[in-house]
């Protein structure tokens, strides 16, 4: 990535939602959709200021994952942390498992990078810089890249690789006015795992890249299904497998929890709107409020954008 940094006392960044896991790659896929956040972080006396989703929730001090970000940055480099004013506009969903937390922590690295005058951001830095502090890369890796990432470690090494997406691929996410908790949609995942429950895990995970590159959309029913944290959150997520079923009878190729819930994505190419109104009404039925969002794939990830003109840089 090549930055023309010409506002070093200030920066401003871009970074898309991703849904995570895509069913079967439990913590190694994710897709970048195009629903963005925006961060500013200038030079001056430590403020944070966040409009959008989560406005009213997210911390407003050291905590803040944008904070933790920049600081890593400045970490890597063995600078000093200077004083910086951060500004937030989110529009990617709050906890609601589209990586606002990952794009927070993305968005802070290349900030931080930016600022340090850095005119060729390492984007293989900025992901093992995320992915440690996120913990899995399925997020963090679409959220840098773009598109649909494979992330895998590989001893100290974090690596991915692009899936090739058909042109007329849309999701349809059901977003219930509720927040997830990724830590108690992880506590109920069990330590281990039998053979047939990987198999089956591993070749849909395997099926789900094949049918992306190939266009085979219709092979999506099978390869978004999964066993290894579905089932277990079904328990926190009543009403996930009716709305899941409810996506595909309403046409949907494949529907599935994004990343640790509580959305629910559905992938389609021409029902998208009788998708979502499936999914809504299903969700009624279990008392579930939501909206639903009917995005498209982005190949463009983070990126840093010029603020006074509106230009990616
Ligand atoms: N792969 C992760 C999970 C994504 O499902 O828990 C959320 O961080």
């Amino acid at each position: 990535m090549s930055i023309q940094n010409n506002h070093s006392n200030s920066v401003s960044v871009r970074v898309p939602a991703t849904s995570a896991n895509l069913g079967p790659g439990f913590d190694s896929i994710g897709m970048a959709v195009d629903l963005w956040n925006e961060v500013t972080v200038a030079r001056g006396p430590f403020d944070i200021t966040i409009e959008g989703d989560g406005a009213d929730k997210l911390p407003r001090d050291e905590t803040n994952l944008v904070v933790a970000g920049t600081r890593a940055a400045y970490r890597a480099r063995s600078a000093q942390f200077p004083e910086l004013k951060f500004h937030c506009v989110n529009g990617i969903p709050f906890a609601r498992g589209l990586g606002s937390s990952s794009a927070a922590i993305v968005s802070g690295i290349l900030a931080g990078f930016a600022l340090q005058d850095d005119d060729h951001i390492d984007q293989h830095e900025v992901m093992a810089l995320a992915a440690e502090l996120e913990g899995h890369p399925d997020n963090v890796a679409p959220a840098i890249f773009g598109g649909c990432q494979i992330g895998v470690k590989a001893g100290d090494d974090w690596i991915t690789s692009a899936i090739p997406l058909p042109d007329d691929l849309h999701a349809v996410i059901l977003i219930p006015d509720f927040v997830g908790e990724t830590s108690e949609a992880r506590g109920v995942l069990g330590a281990e795992v039998t053979r047939a429950d990987a198999v089956f895990n591993i070749g849909r995970s395997a099926l789900l890249a094949n049918s992306f590159a190939t266009g085979r959309l219709d092979l999506l029913k099978h390869a978004t299904e999964d066993r290894l944290h579905q089932p277990q959150r079904a328990g926190i997520y009543k009403g996930m497998n009716t709305i899941i079923k409810a996506a595909l009878t309403g046409g949907a190729y494949g529907a599935f929890l994004s990343g640790a819930g509580p959305s629910i994505m559905a992938f389609a190419s021409e029902r998208e709107y009788t998708v979502a109104y499936e999914m809504t009404e299903a969700a009624r039925l279990h008392g579930i409020d939501a909206t639903t969002r009917v995005v498209r794939p982005t190949t463009k990830g983070a990126h840093v954008f010029d603020q006074s003109n509106d230009g990616d840089i």
